[in-house]
């Protein structure tokens, strides 16, 4: 089979396209025939060795597939050759075959196109599993996102809106904010451009933010964190900008407010049954019209590496995908 061929660790043009053997399912796995790979943040720190998990080499990366159902492992239930499927892994979606475990795949939606399904499981079940179980955002609550125009942060705008939030989208260029607004944030911050601070303030008064969601933390971090309000939740989402923050432990304790971690991938491998509760309640809201993925461009899988440069340089609002 044709794949995007990691072979040794570091950036994207290193990155190969050529011929990976077939792969066979397990006896739990279904062999999925993939027809698009959306790009995830931690695809570019897999390539380059830097992330939590290390594949052995050569490997694809690619963690967000759509595709169809090609044949299933013995002790498969519920799938049968021909089912269209999204599913997650850790990496090895930016190919034409994958084996993946079933219990990682959910049925698509008829109404769902290859691109969209494949752009739908990390960035809405991040953000809903972050916003609703970690962070219990409440309606008439202020939500802060930042990095708000990125493929998590995106959803989070949404996401935050839908469910009665007062929205404040933060993002480095007015076109990034503009998208925000599209998806329904109620303020917006430049924060290249703005102060981070004196603008919540202005927008939060002397109450602060009740919920912050944070995909980008470095420099940003210390400021949202000096910006809650009494009993908020800070939610560490990632950090974008590369460098993990480190908190001051008085700011939490002044304000008795939480820092709650968000590990979505983990969790939902720990509760397959509570995740496929909510990917089921997100897909019932796409299904309504309620949620509308992002995708700024399609590549073909020759040109994954280019995909993966344009997140790395800050270029992608919403998603990059590739077709394969
Ligand atoms: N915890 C979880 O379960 C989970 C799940 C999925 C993803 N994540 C994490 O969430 C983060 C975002 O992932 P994503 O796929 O949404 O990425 P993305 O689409 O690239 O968005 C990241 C955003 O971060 C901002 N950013 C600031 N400094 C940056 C830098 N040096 N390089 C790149 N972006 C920078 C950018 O917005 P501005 O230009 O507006 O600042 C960008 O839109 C990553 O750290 C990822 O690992 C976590």
């Amino acid at each position: 089979m044709k794949a995007i061929i990691c072979k040794s660790f570091g950036p994207p043009s290193n990155l190969e396209y050529g011929e990976m053997p077939d792969p066979i399912p397990a006896e739990d796995e279904i062999l999925v025939n993939i027809k698009a790979c959306s790009v995830n943040f931690p695809d570019t720190l897999i390539i380059q060795g830097k992330y939590q998990f290390k594949p052995e080499l050569p490997f694809s990366p690619g963690s967000d597939v759509a595709g169809f159902v090609e044949a299933v492992g013995s002790q498969v239930k519920g799938f049968k050759p021909g089912d269209e499927i999204v599913a997650m892994t850790i990496w090895g979606g930016m190919a034409e075959k994958m084996a993946i475990k079933a219990t990682n795949c959910f049925p698509k939606p008829p109404e769902m196109e290859m691109e969209t399904a494949a752009s739908f499981l990390v960035a809405y079940g991040t953000s809903y599993y972050a916003l609703k179980t970690r962070g219990q955002l409440k309606e008439g609550e202020t939500l802060l996102v930042l990095g708000a125009s990125g493929g998590v942060g995106l959803t989070a705008v949404e996401l935050g809106k839908m469910m009665g939030a007062r929205v404040i989208a933060a993002a480095s260029t007015a076109e990034k904010l503009q998208l925000c607004k599209e998806y329904g944030a109620d303020e917006l911050i430049n924060y290249n451009e703005e102060n981070l601070r004196d603008r919540i303030k202005e927008i939060t008064g002397k109450k602060g933010v009740d919920v912050i969601y944070d995909p980008v933390g470095g420099q940003y971090a210390e400021t949202a964190l000096r910006c809650m309000g009494w009993d908020g939740r800070y939610l560490v989402v990632g950090f974008a900008a590369g460098d993990i923050p480190k908190v001051p432990l008085n700011l939490p304790l002044l304000k008795s407010y939480q820092i709650v971690g968000v590990f979505w991938g983990a969790w939902a491998l720990r509760d397959p049954a509570a995740n496929f509760q909510q990917i089921m309640q997100l897909v019932q809201w796409f299904k309504e019209g309620k949620l509308k993925p992002h995708i700024q461009a399609t590549f073909p899988l020759q040109e994954a590496p280019r995909a993966l440069e344009l997140i790395l340089e800050r270029k992608v609002k919403g998603k990059v995908v590739i077709a394969i």
